[in-house]
């Protein structure tokens, strides 16, 4: 049987946050993760643009031998992941999953909200889909979703200006409108992978009593069930406990900010998508 590590992509560094959570949770599979960092951000791209950056990652992964990626990005799980599982995987990859992070986090989100008023921050992109509305309501219909987009967050990540003063200002700004919209939100979550790195800022604009969720823990968790409960799938999936870090753009750069991202150093190499 072929055997491939298990995908994991984002836009740029950002799904580092969720695959630290799966080789916490899960340290014995193999794991490629590719950041389209030469394109990124994806949070303020076109549908149309966002499925064709999100399909040509998936099928360079199937190029690399993986039989299951996750869409460890927001933005490409709201707008790219449908089309993917239900136009191109049954065109000739039909033995292959793609899955997403905005389900597994849909389905339990409703167990932190005591209110019942949960407060989304994500990408523009993802806000737009309203693939949260959709999906929260779907597995807990009782529970009001206040979306803001937080269009400045993910470049003030990407460039690392996530723990200086000049964050502030729109960490604030996006906080303060989204509780505007209602004062009985107890829990906010952070639905963009980048967020994590913004934690310590955000927990200074929240108040105490609210809670604030990120989703790397949910999707390994996530992850873990599924491979349980598809053990033809986790046994396609090779267990070495070996990671491979790529980006579109520069490795350099890649190796000096993924670290802060990933919680340790990495070593990353350059590559060519549509190749
Ligand atoms: N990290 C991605 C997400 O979770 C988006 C970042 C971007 O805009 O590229 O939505």
């Amino acid at each position: 049987m072929k055997k491939g590590s298990i995908g994991v992509f984002d836009s740029g560094y950002g799904g580092l946050t969720v695959l630290k959570e799966l080789v916490k949770q899960l340290p014995n599979y193999d794991y490629l993760y590719l950041g389209d960092n030469a394109r990124a951000p994806y949070g303020t791209r076109s549908f149309e643009t966002v499925y064709q950056y999100t399909w040509e990652a998936v099928q360079w992964f199937f190029k690399q031998g993986c039989e299951l990626v996750i869409l460890a990005c927001n933005t490409a799980s709201a707008k790219a992941l449908r089309n993917i599982q239900q136009i191109n995987l049954p065109n000739g990859y039909a033995d292959k999953r793609v899955l997403g992070v905005i389900r597994p986090t849909a389905e339990v989100i409703g167990q932190f909200s005591a209110s019942k008023h949960i407060g989304v921050m994500a990408t523009s992109g993802t806000v737009q889909s309203e693939s949260y509305l959709l999906e929260i309501h779907h597995f807990f219909p009782e529970m009001q979703v206040h979306q803001e987009a937080c269009p400045m967050w993910v470049p003030i990540v990407e460039n690392g200006e996530f723990d200086k003063p000049g964050a502030n200002y729109y960490v604030q700004q996006s906080i303060d409108t989204l509780m505007q919209q209602n004062k009985q939100i107890d829990t906010i979550l952070l639905a963009c992978t980048h967020y994590p790195l913004l934690m310590p800022k955000i927990r200074q604009f929240v108040p105490d009593s609210i809670q604030i969720i990120s989703q790397g823990e949910i999707v390994a968790k996530s992850l873990s069930d599924y491979l349980e409960r598809y053990p033809t799938m986790a046994q396609k999936c090779s267990q070495n406990g070996q990671i491979r870090f790529c980006t579109t753009d520069s490795a350099a750069d890649f190796d000096q900010n993924g670290a802060i991202f990933f919680g340790k150093p990495l070593k990353s190499e350059h590559i060519l998508l549509g190749h």
